[in-house]
């Protein structure tokens, strides 16, 4: 195993056929120990093809306690809701496709907003005080939400959500910051396949920093991956 950090990085891994079911388990069971102590629980979703598999595996399964939780968005493409390309129109397309019936509250980022500061301040203005469950995808390039490996955001230490533009990155986003990554109770990073694995083992190893791979920013957090990301931890042992 590369070298692990001194952090509170927690691994779980699967096999690819039961990756979903798994990690999805592991997701609601966190948010049902929320709420043993809260009345809501307050979760951010994340876009991707990956998260897609888990919302759509809770809406077929209908075990989520929907009614007592807000969710919300951890990043945003700067175009229509309607647009299949935004995250909430996936989020509504698979976690609600069955409807948003008894739903504690959805709220979402508006991307479509012109004025991308204002819509990132609009957010950060209606977020809760802390996340209690936070989903993240991982991209190839290591960027977690729309947090991309070199951008100015990496470095905000005060805002909580802001806008973000890169070159090479199809849409401006709206994204939260590492700082409100670092406020989340619990942090799930959800990656699978060999080239996601070859990232998260240059996240762990030495001197990787939060600027070159924003994935690091989740090393006190689970890290749920299906074997084939995992395996490639355990090479150059
Ligand atoms: C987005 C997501 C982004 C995503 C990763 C992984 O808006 O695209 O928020 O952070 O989670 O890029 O995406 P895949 O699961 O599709 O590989």
């Amino acid at each position: 195993m590369a070298n692990m950090p001194q952090n509170k990085l927690n691994i779980l891994h699967y096999p690819v056929q039961s990756w979903v079911a798994n990690a999805s388990a592991v997701i609601q069971n966190a948010i049902e120990e929320c709420l043993l102590v809260n009345s809501v629980c307050n979760v951010m979703l994340t876009g991707g093809v990956t998260a897609k598999k888990i919302y759509q595996e809770w809406a077929i399964a209908k075990s989520l306690p929907l009614e007592r939780i807000h969710f919300f968005f951890g990043d945003e493409r700067c175009i229509s809701p309607d647009d299949q390309n935004s995250n909430f129109f996936m989020v509504m397309s698979s976690l609600f496709s069955g409807g948003i019936i008894e739903v504690g509250s959805i709220s979402r980022m508006e991307g479509e907003l012109p004025d991308r500061a204002l819509a990132a301040s609009r957010y950060e203005n209606l977020l809760p005080n802390h996340i209690d469950v936070l989903i993240l995808g991982l991209g190839l390039d290591g960027h977690i939400a729309s947090l991309f490996p070199g951008h100015s955001a990496l470095e905000e230490e005060l805002k909580l959500v802001v806008s973000v533009s890169q070159v090479g990155v199809m849409y401006d986003r709206i994204s939260i910051t590492p700082r409100l990554i670092s406020q989340a109770r619990k942090v799930f990073l959800l990656a699978t396949g060999a080239e996601k694995g070859k990232v998260l083992a240059k996240a762990l190893s030495p001197g990787c920093s939060n600027r070159d791979l924003p994935v690091c920013l989740t090393l006190d957090g689970t890290w749920l991956l299906d074997n084939e990301a995992y395996s490639q931890l355990l090479i150059n042992k």
